[in-house]
């Protein structure tokens, strides 16, 4: 094949960056280097990126987070690659809702995913962890639950004040979100799902949320089910952690339990989540779980690895499992090699890590080709 033959079956994604607040801009300029070197290596894909500059600056100057027609101008992404918002001088309620709420909820991206695992070269700090134990899976619920929007504040700064927050599970949106679990369940090698709730207090949505579970568990008769209180689902992340593969939890739950889990495998520096539109009708989006990070903001500190792996993510979305693989086989082998940030016991800053993970991508995918890694390296 010629190289000009090659160059026309690439495929071409539309990718908007919104890198926002805080750290956002550092790991995403981090995390566009290496996919731009990944796709320069393997030469089956291309990005064309576009900078939003949707963040807390521009709220402040313009009191709007996503201007006018914002939202429809994502709809022909292929992907949506998201840093962090929050600013000290925006209430965090009003930032989050604002703009990445904004874009989740009428995206319909109702499943959100959280691998977990300990990676090669990084460990965790529990006691009895040995590589290959701490390895999930967490299924999120992304657009209602607790986090519906539902609610309101009346007879605001009286003593007699009262403010809800309603709690939102429709059959609809446990459903789909079951079916997608399980799916995802089915596709690991340990066909293993657990089910997290809190059904014993909360005994309306979460009742209705066991009951789905249980009928949409009778069409994955491969996949073995169990279920678990929030509560204690704490103590077995903690000290049982492989006895668990896939977990499926509400928006509140899995939020809480996901950070618990990035602390549990090394960092909340490395941990990727994947906002995802699985009927495909919207852009899904792709973050790294982590917030701004005011306490690192601007000193070239923050671990960028997990808007690298966010970044593997979005390529196995796209449909490059090889592609994907390949890019995680290569961060761990820098993490093995020592070059880690402060947060992973390491020294190294943003820019010492990208550029190790480019030269790691060029020096073993180049050579293998194609994303296709031989594990010896
Ligand atoms: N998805 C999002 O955009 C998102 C998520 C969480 C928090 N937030 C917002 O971010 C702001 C700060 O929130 P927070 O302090 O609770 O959480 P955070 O994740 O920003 O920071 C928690 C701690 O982890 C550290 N940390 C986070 N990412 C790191 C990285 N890549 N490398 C090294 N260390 C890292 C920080 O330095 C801090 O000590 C708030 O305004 C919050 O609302 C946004």
């Amino acid at each position: 094949m010629s190289p000009s033959t090659i160059h026309s079956v690439r495929k071409i994604y539309k990718i908007a960056s919104i890198p926002a607040d805080g750290i956002g801009p550092e790991v995403i300029r981090a995390g566009i280097q290496v996919l731009n070197k990944l796709a320069s290596v393997l030469g089956e894909f291309e990005f064309h990126f576009n900078d939003f500059e949707w963040g807390s600056k521009v709220y402040k100057k313009t009191g709007q987070y996503i201007p006018e027609g914002g939202l429809d101008s994502l709809r022909d992404y292929n992907a949506i690659l998201f840093g962090a918002v929050g600013d000290p001088d925006v209430p965090d309620h009003i930032s989050l809702w604002s703009l990445r709420l904004a874009i989740c909820q009428p995206f319909q991206q109702y499943a959100n995913l959280r691998p977990t695992r300990v990676l090669r070269g990084t460990s965790s700090p529990l006691r009895n962890c040995p590589p290959g134990s701490l390895d999930w899976l967490i299924v999120r619920e992304n657009t209602e639950g607790e986090y519906a929007g539902q609610g309101g504040r009346t007879h605001i700064g009286t003593p007699w004040e009262v403010a809800t927050e309603v709690a939102i599970f429709s059959r609809h949106g446990i459903e789909r979100l079951m079916r997608f679990a399980f799916a995802c369940a089915q596709k690991r090698h340990r066909r293993k799902i657990t089910v997290v709730t809190k059904s014993n207090a909360q005994r309306n949505g979460l009742v209705l949320w066991d009951e789905v579970a249980a009928a949409v568990a009778r069409d994955f008769p491969d996949v073995e089910m169990d279920k678990m209180l929030v509560d204690a689902m704490t103590v077995r992340m903690t000290l049982h952690p492989e006895t668990i593969d896939t977990m499926v939890a509400t928006n509140l739950h899995a939020d809480i339990l996901s950070d618990l889990a990035a602390a549990l495998a090394g960092s909340i520096g490395v941990a990727p989540t994947s906002n995802l539109d699985p009927s495909r009708q919207y852009p899904s989006m792709f973050e790294p779980i982590h917030g701004s990070a005011g306490d690192i903001a601007g000193k070239g500190i923050a671990n960028p690895i997990a808007t690298f792996w966010t970044a593997a993510e979005m390529i196995r979305w796209l449909g490059h499992e090889g592609a994907a693989d390949g890019l995680m086989h290569c961060v761990e082998n820098v993490c093995e090699r020592g070059i880690k940030t402060r947060d992973l016991g390491g020294s190294a800053n943003t820019k010492e890590v990208t550029e190790a993970v480019c030269n790691e991508v060029e020096s073993v995918l180049g050579q293998t080709g194609k994303g296709r890694v031989d594990s010896s390296q």
